[in-house]
């Protein structure tokens, strides 16, 4: 299969990114974080999510981050939504566009979301049904799709069913969460190719994190599978609360550079996004994750 010429990257970092932080970040540091990243010229961003605070208490102010981001033009501005709670607390918001989440194991999906998965393709139902009576989309995602921190390795005849339902549900798009980052170039490869077989490649994303370093082979490998859209964390920010010890998602620079080699177009200006990583880096007091801008802050 040809290399696409076009790829989106949907930026996480505000969100999957920041949701694992146990400091305090300020509301004004988040919206900053947003607004640089929309100014790098990301077309999407994940900006918070509106979940319970027991449960991730750092995306607590979502609604107000909502409330002051300088709204671009052009720019999908969205946020998680667990229930139709999440999803109410959204609209009044204003968000526009939403993402469900479910995972391809039981145990992620009892630890992350406290239900079974057939519980939670139910949940989201009156979710999809209130987004459509409001005319926004939703995303899905499906998390540990390569591998499982409760139940090890995680087959792609996991993955399909569950990815099939929220496409059948009406999500127009799912991204594939390796959430562990476990899975190698061989393994996301047969992801693919297995879960195409239920889901348009067209509407497929990957969404890789960087634990086993694995996440740009991994990139590479669904490009030649002929996905064209990747989530990725300015800064390589981030990790999930209920899988311990995964690190942040592979981080925007490198996924950009990556492309820029390959002649992709994105529409992002690299040294912008630099900035945007090395700022929100030194407000957490944490080495930027991003290789690339390491090498070309040591330029
Ligand atoms: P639960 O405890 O089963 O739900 O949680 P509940 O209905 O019994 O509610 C418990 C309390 O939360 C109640 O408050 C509710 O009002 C409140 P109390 O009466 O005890 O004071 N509540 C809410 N508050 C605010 N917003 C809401 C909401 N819903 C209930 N929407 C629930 C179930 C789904 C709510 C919970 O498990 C939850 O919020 N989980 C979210 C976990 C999460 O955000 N994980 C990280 C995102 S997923 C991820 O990172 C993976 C991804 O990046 C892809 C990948 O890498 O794989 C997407
Ligand atoms: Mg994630």
């Amino acid at each position: 299969m040809s290399l696409p010429t076009h790829v989106r990257l949907v930026e996480v970092g505000p969100r999957d990114g920041l949701q694992n932080e146990a400091q305090p970040i300020t509301v004004a540091d988040k919206v900053r974080l947003v607004d640089d990243l929309s100014e790098a010229g990301l077309s999407y961003i994940e900006v918070g999510s509106f979940v319970s605070p027991k449960w991730v208490p750092q995306m607590a102010g979502s609604a107000e981050v909502f409330s002051a981001i300088k709204q671009r033009a052009g720019v999908t501005y969205a946020a998680l939504a667990p229930n139709l709670r999440g999803l109410e607390d959204a609209l009044a918001a204003g968000v526009k566009e939403v993402a469900v989440f479910a995972a391809a194991s039981e145990g992620f999906s009892q630890r992350n979301i406290n239900c079974s998965i057939s519980e939670s393709l139910k949940r989201f139902e009156p979710i999809m049904d209130a987004a459509q009576a409001h005319g926004i989309r939703v995303r899905g995602y499906v998390s540990c799709v390569l591998g499982c921190p409760y139940e090890g390795k995680v087959n792609a005849e996991q993955v399909a069913p569950v990815a099939k339902a929220l496409h059948d549900m009406g999500c127009y798009e799912v991204s594939l969460g390796d959430t562990i980052g476990s899975g190698t170039a061989g393994d996301t490869r047969r992801l693919f190719e297995v879960v195409a077989q239920q889901v348009p490649r067209a509407q497929l994303a990957g969404h890789f994190h960087d634990t086993y370093g694995q996440a740009l082979a991994n990139v590479y490998a669904s490009l030649l599978e002929g996905i064209h859209v990747f989530d990725s964390s300015v800064a390589g920010l981030g990790g999930c609360p209920y899988a311990k010890g995964a690190t942040g998602n592979i981080a925007t620079e490198d996924v950009l550079y990556l492309l820029q080699g390959l002649g992709i177009e994105t529409g992002i200006d690299l040294d912008r996004l630099i900035a945007a990583g090395q700022r929100i880096s030194q407000v957490l007091g944490r080495a930027n994750g991003s290789r690339v801008a390491k090498a070309r802050s040591a330029q």
